[in-house]
């Protein structure tokens, strides 16, 4: 077999190796999808005006995230379910993040135990992404174990008080194969129930998510843990300035990949109003349609200090297990320095905003 030799590629590869139930959960956004195209046109509606004759010999990827240096600007999005690309699921992602050297975000809904997952670790940082749960002592046992087990932030994604209408997921019935469980809340005894006519997730989240937080319960978070808080799903300059206000260290700018209100903006155009309401305040994160290193080059241009990927590491994960997963972060991290050889950037700081144009 040819290995793909690019992030698109990987996700064609990827349908031959996924059930179609789990494919369709994968792939899909909510509705009719036009966020989870948009994202990706919005990157594209921005060019690159790249610089000449800068001596582009030695180039350093390294920056600063919350006061750590990472060696890329490239974070593992936060992603349920990883066992039905892989056996091994969320431990395969997390070796392959630990060899690679980048952050990988966990999600609660992982179907491998957030200790397990945390014993890969090796040198390099994880952080743990947080659904607040009706219930606010097993969201409390969850932090307790995310802090215990050395995760260094918590994302709260706040972009999903109720779940997206994701309508293949309904047509499925989507839940998980009785071999897979909610590793981090199984001995809370919750599952994803198995449902007629409507997706499990969805049922899950009406049952189990609470969907009356607000600031309040952000402020509350910070006062049960000493980790610093990324609000994930912030697509206004107002919001960001309230996520600011209420403590919040870094925002991800997030729709979700397409997966919650479909008709929301893009990630790409809601940015550049975040910049430059909190870009000097605190650390801003984009997600959303990530498949080239020039869209990387293009955020940090905007005002980001770092980017998630989302499918793409499931797609390496369905058809390779970790090594699928280091080849996907590895073909990024060479196309982003290739990206900053051809725009005359030698390192990170040297990516400022001259470097795009949006083009009408
Ligand atoms: C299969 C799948 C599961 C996801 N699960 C979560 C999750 O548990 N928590 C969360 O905050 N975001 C979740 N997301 C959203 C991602 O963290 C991220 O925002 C999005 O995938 C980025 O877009 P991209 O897939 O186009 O790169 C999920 C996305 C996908 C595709």
């Amino acid at each position: 077999m040819n290995r793909p030799i690019n992030l698109f590629e990987y996700e064609v590869t990827a349908k031959q190796h996924l059930e179609p139930m789990a494919l369709e959960y994968y792939q899909s956004g909510a509705l009719d999808e036009i966020t989870l195209r948009e994202n990706r046109l919005a990157i594209n509606r921005y060019r690159l005006r790249p610089r000449m004759l800068v001596d582009v010999s030695q180039r350093d990827l390294a920056t600063k995230l919350l006061g750590q240096t990472l060696n890329v600007p490239i974070l593992i999005a936060p992603m349920a379910f990883q066992c039905l690309a892989n056996s091994e699921g969320e431990i395969a992602t997390a070796k392959a993040a630990a060899i690679s050297n980048v952050v990988m975000v966990l999600s609660t809904l992982s179907t491998k135990s957030l200790e397990a997952v945390a014993a890969q670790r090796q040198n390099t940082p994880q952080w743990f992404q947080l659904y607040i749960h009706r219930d606010r002592s097993l969201t409390e046992t969850l932090v307790r174990r995310a802090e215990a087990a050395g995760y260094e932030a918590l994302c709260l994604t706040v972009d999903a008080p109720m779940l997206g209408k994701r309508e293949s997921d309904r047509r499925n019935q989507f839940t998980l194969p009785k071999t897979m469980e909610l590793a981090n809340l199984s001995m809370s005894n919750l599952a994803i129930p198995q449902t007629s006519q409507e997706s499990g997730l969805f049922a899950y989240f009406a049952q189990q998510i609470d969907p009356s937080v607000t600031w309040k319960d952000l402020e509350w978070l910070q006062s049960i843990t000493s980790l610093p808080v990324l609000v994930k799903g912030i697509l206004r300059s107002d919001d960001s300035l309230k996520a600011y206000e209420h403590g919040a260290k870094g925002i991800i700018v997030s729709n979700h990949g397409g997966r919650q209100l479909d008709g929301a903006i893009a990630t790409f155009e809601a940015l550049t109003e975040i910049v430059e309401t909190v870009g000097d305040k605190i650390e801003i994160l984009v997600d959303g349609g990530i498949r080239r290193g020039t869209d990387i080059l293009k955020a940090l241009a905007l005002g980001a200090k770092a980017v998630l990927v989302g499918r793409p590491i499931l797609w390496g994960l369905a058809v390779e297990g970790m090594k699928g997963v280091a080849h996907v972060l590895q073909l990024l991290i060479e196309e982003l320095d290739l990206a900053m050889a051809l725009c005359g950037c030698a390192s990170i700081e040297d990516i400022e905003p001259s470097l795009v144009k949006i083009n009408y």
